[in-house]
Formats: structure tokens, C-alpha cells, sequence
């Protein structure tokens, strides 16, 4: 069984891999290595590979989405400002066919108005965020938990 499953694909989007030094107000002081190391640890003491991918393109993002269709088994994907804008991202999530799990660390309707907008929720499973670094976690445990009832 656990051999059929194809590693999880976490994307994150533009500007994240300045996590540690952007806005530490906002998004807090965990670098991205940090997080794709917890998340790494918490795919494997759940039975699952991870594949970490960031991207400060937009069309960088939609090929690997588009590749994930064949190479994995579900996405985490952080947006980053994307989530606002991109239809090409929302395209690819929707034609991709796998589960897909949005998140944030920051509580994006607490923020600006042009924030409270995400392209990519409803073509998503679900969306997590305002808990820091740890939405990551929640959103890896809600995507395990919907590729194991499917
Ligand atoms: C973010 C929220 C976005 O509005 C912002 O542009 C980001 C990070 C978050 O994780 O809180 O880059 O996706």
C-alpha cells in the first residue's frame, strides 16, 4: 500500500524563501529550511514522502503543478502573493486532479483588503492559515487525512 503512494509535493511561492528575514512582525523567524525540515519529519512519522519546491515565478509554479499530476500524490502549496492574483496558478491547481491544500502563516483577512481574496481556494480542498510556520503542519495533516479516505 505505502509503496503505491507518490511523494507530496509542497510548493511555496514567491518571496518565501526570505522566511527568517521578511517582515519577522508578520510571518515570524522560521526559515523555510526549517519548515520543509518539520515538514519532512512529519510526512515520514506519517508514512508519506515530500518533494519541497519554491518558486518566485509564477510560470515556474504552473509547470510544477502541472508535473505533479504524474509525479505526485497531492500538493500543500503556499501562494505567497500569487493566491491574489493568478489565474494561471488557480488553472493549474484545478486541471491537476490531485487534492490540493492551500496555506498561509499569516491570517490573510486580518490583513489588507486585496488580501481577503484567494484565486486558488475554491478550487482547493481547503485552506488553513493564521497559525504560523504550524499551518504548514495542520495543512500537511488535512491533505494525509483526505489521501487516506481516497
Ligand atoms: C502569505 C500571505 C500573502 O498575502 C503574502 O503575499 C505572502 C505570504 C502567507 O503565508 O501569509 O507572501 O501567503
Amino acid at each position: 500500500m505505502t509503496s503505491k503512494r507518490k511523494p507530496i509535493l509542497v510548493v511555496h511561492g514567491p518571496n518565501l524563501n526570505m522566511l527568517g528575514s521578511r517582515e519577522p512582525e508578520i510571518y515570524g523567524t522560521t526559515t523555510l529550511a526549517d519548515i520543509d525540515a518539520s515538514l519532512t519529519a512529519l510526512a515520514a512519522e506519517l508514512g508519506w514522502t515530500l518533494e519541497t519546491y519554491q518558486s518566485n515565478g509564477e510560470g515556474d509554479i504552473v509547470t510544477r503543478i502541472q508535473q505533479a499530476a504524474a509525479c505526485n500524490s497531492g500538493v500543500l502549496i503556499n501562494p505567497g502573493a500569487y493566491t491574489h492574483t493568478s489565474v494561471a496558478i488557480r488553472d493549474a491547481v484545478s486541471a491537476c486532479a490531485l487534492p490540493v491544500v492551500e496555506c498561509h502563516l499569516s491570517n490573510i483577512h486580518r490583513r489588507e483588503e486585496f488580501r481577503h481574496r484567494s484565486l486558488i481556494v475554491d478550487v482547493a480542498v481547503g485552506q488553513v492559515m493564521g497559525f504560523g510556520a504550524t499551518s504548514y503542519l495542520l495543512g500537511l495533516r488535512a491533505l494525509v487525512s483526505v489521501l487516506e479516505r481516497s
